[in-house]
């Protein structure tokens, strides 16, 4: 099963992720963590770029679509064709989240190049990490160097979060809102739920 993470910065994914990894790995399943941008030698070269340099938004696109296509062919499909678990710290909807609805890059591009680089693919499961744009502001600005994204006004995790919530809405048998602004064990447990509910009734 593949499955990826998404939110705003600041929606308090990582350490959800890591917790979830050791819950399945518990299980004795093999499990791949991984993240985008990123997740091969050549893709972390690509984010380093994206996230540092300034670039015209069909550029950013490109890259992001560029790495992306490196990780699915060199890591994930493999995995997946080896019985292994694939969790993914961000995926394709963070594009049209952030590309197509942040930085109101085409929204058809996306598309297109969606399905030029993943050929189909697409995560089992998604959990939505969602809270208030502003809400993930305070933490962001507590916790770390903003780097391009993060720097970014409220208006604009405004409309990265509406952009994730048009994905979900779009694929509601993928996608499971987390409400990311509750406490740390209530956010655990969403997340537990959600996973286990699957493992029970696996998709076709
Ligand atoms: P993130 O995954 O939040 O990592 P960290 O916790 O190290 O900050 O950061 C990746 C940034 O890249 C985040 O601001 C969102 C952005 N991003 C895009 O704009 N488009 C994409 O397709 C992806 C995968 C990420």
């Amino acid at each position: 099963m593949f499955i990826s993470f998404e939110g705003i910065d600041g929606a308090g994914k990582s350490s959800h992720i890591q917790a979830l990894v050791q819950h399945l790995q518990n299980q004795g399943l093999q499990v791949l963590q991984t993240r985008e941008p990123g997740g091969t030698p050549l893709a972390e070269k690509l984010r380093q770029l994206v996230l540092n340099d300034a670039m015209d938004p069909l550029t950013e696109a490109l890259m992001i679509f560029a790495a992306r296509r490196d990780h699915v062919q060199q890591v994930i499909r493999p995995a997946l064709a080896q019985g292994q678990w694939v969790v993914c710290d961000r995926f394709t909807d963070a594009t049209f989240a952030y590309q197509g609805h942040g930085r109101g890059f085409q929204l058809d591009v996306l598309q297109q190049l969606e399905s030029w680089v993943q050929e189909g693919l697409q995560p089992d499961l998604t959990l939505w990490f969602d809270l208030p744009a502003h809400t993930a502001a305070e933490r962001v600005a507590q916790a770390r160097v903003a780097d391009r994204f993060e720097r970014q006004p409220l208006a604009f995790f405004e409309a990265v979060r509406q952009g994730y919530a048009q994905r979900a809405a779009q694929a509601p048998q993928r996608f499971v809102q987390v409400h990311a602004d509750q406490s740390l064990e209530q956010v655990r447990a969403q997340v537990l739920a959600a996973v286990d509910q699957r493992l029970q009734t696996p998709s076709p």
